[in-house]
């Protein structure tokens, strides 16, 4: 792989995809191993910027980095110089000099980590920028759907919810759609953004010489949700974005579970053996009920466990896949 920084999946290539996930699946092999680390990265500094509240990712970034002999150092912006109010660029400036050969970052506004990204000579990774991109949860999300289907190519992939808000749908649908799916988006309106087919299918076509498959590669609206479902391959719920939510864009959390809540008789509708998904933190009752979260068709936990391996593959193969035989 040749790139210095993954800030989001909009320009990976199918082959580049591809790479990762079967990459994935050699770290797996790590992972089953009683002792699951390998000499990789030894030597290598990577720092975890969260700026904003995870649990799941920030563990999940910290266990494949030293799983890989990494040496791994926290920050968060309360505690460090950003609560003085130094730049952000200048933070991570200094963690450079300090060092670092990676950054990961979340950060609550959108662009954070391209900005980053521009300013440095280590690699940025984007592990959540505001409500634009968060490449690692798709890739997680391809590898548990190509791990459990055995493909992507022409599945049907309904993404549930609050699409607006959130980041993960925005690089799922360019990871999913660059891999030759069918991504149904459904949604209450005010929470589709719009125009997104579109922008969808424009940005796929710039992508066309670099193998993205024309005949499946498709975004479409649905919002009723019973017809979203029928023959689905995999059905993913958005979490309810509370704390981006400036109000009013849908009439109540009832109403809005009714209408858009993943239940077991709108999972009945979908394919038989469908995967139910949710990137966590979730709402259950909300929009996805407590039975289908826990039932036979969820791979939630599965998506949280392929995490670490997803990272470790990434991280392994930004640093030049070097260093060690894994
Ligand atoms: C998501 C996130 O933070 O973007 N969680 C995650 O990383 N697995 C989704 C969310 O917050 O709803």
């Amino acid at each position: 792989m040749r790139r210095k920084d993954v800030l989001d999946l909009d320009d990976f290539t199918v082959d580049e995809l591809n790479e990762v996930l079967d990459t994935t699946e050699a770290m797996k092999e790590v992972l089953s191993r009683p002792i699951k680390r390998v000499p990789p990265l030894r030597g290598k500094t990577i720092v975890n910027c969260f700026f904003e509240a995870s649990t799941r990712t920030r563990v999940s970034f910290e266990l494949a980095a030293k799983n890989l002999s990494a040496d791994v150092v926290n920050i968060s912006a309360s505690g460090s110089s950003v609560e003085k109010g130094e730049s952000l660029v200048d933070t991570t400036r200094t963690l450079q000099a300090l060092g670092a050969d990676m950054v990961v970052m979340r950060h609550p506004h959108a662009g954070a980590p391209y900005l980053v990204a521009r300013e440095l000579d280590a690699c940025v990774i984007n592990a959540g920028d505001g409500w634009h991109a968060h490449p690692t949860q798709a890739l997680l999300d391809l590898f548990t759907v190509r791990e459990r289907l055995g493909s992507i190519e022409g599945r049907k992939v309904v993404i549930v919810g609050d699409v607006l808000h959130s980041r993960v749908a925005r690089s799922n649908i360019w990871g999913f759609a660059t891999l030759g799916a069918e991504v149904v988006l459904c949604g209450p309106p005010t929470l589709i953004p719009q125009g997104i087919e579109t922008a969808v299918a424009e940005g796929l076509h710039r992508k066309m010489g670099n193998g993205v498959h024309k005949e499946h590669a498709a975004v479409r609206v649905q919002y009723d949700l019973d017809k979203a479902c029928e023959d689905a391959d995999v059905l993913m719920a958005l979490r309810i974005q509370k704390e981006r939510q400036a109000g009013g864009l849908f009439p109540s959390i009832r109403e809005y579970s009714r209408l858009y809540g993943l239940t077991r008789e709108r999972v009945a509708k979908a394919k038989f053996g469908t995967l139910v998904m949710h990137p966590g933190p979730m709402n259950e009752g909300i929009e996805i009920m407590p039975d289908v979260a826990h039932g036979p068709q969820s791979v939630i936990e599965d998506q949280v466990a392929n995490g670490v391996a997803v990272r470790m593959a990434l991280l392994y193969l930004i640093a030049g896949g070097q260093g060690g035989k894994v």
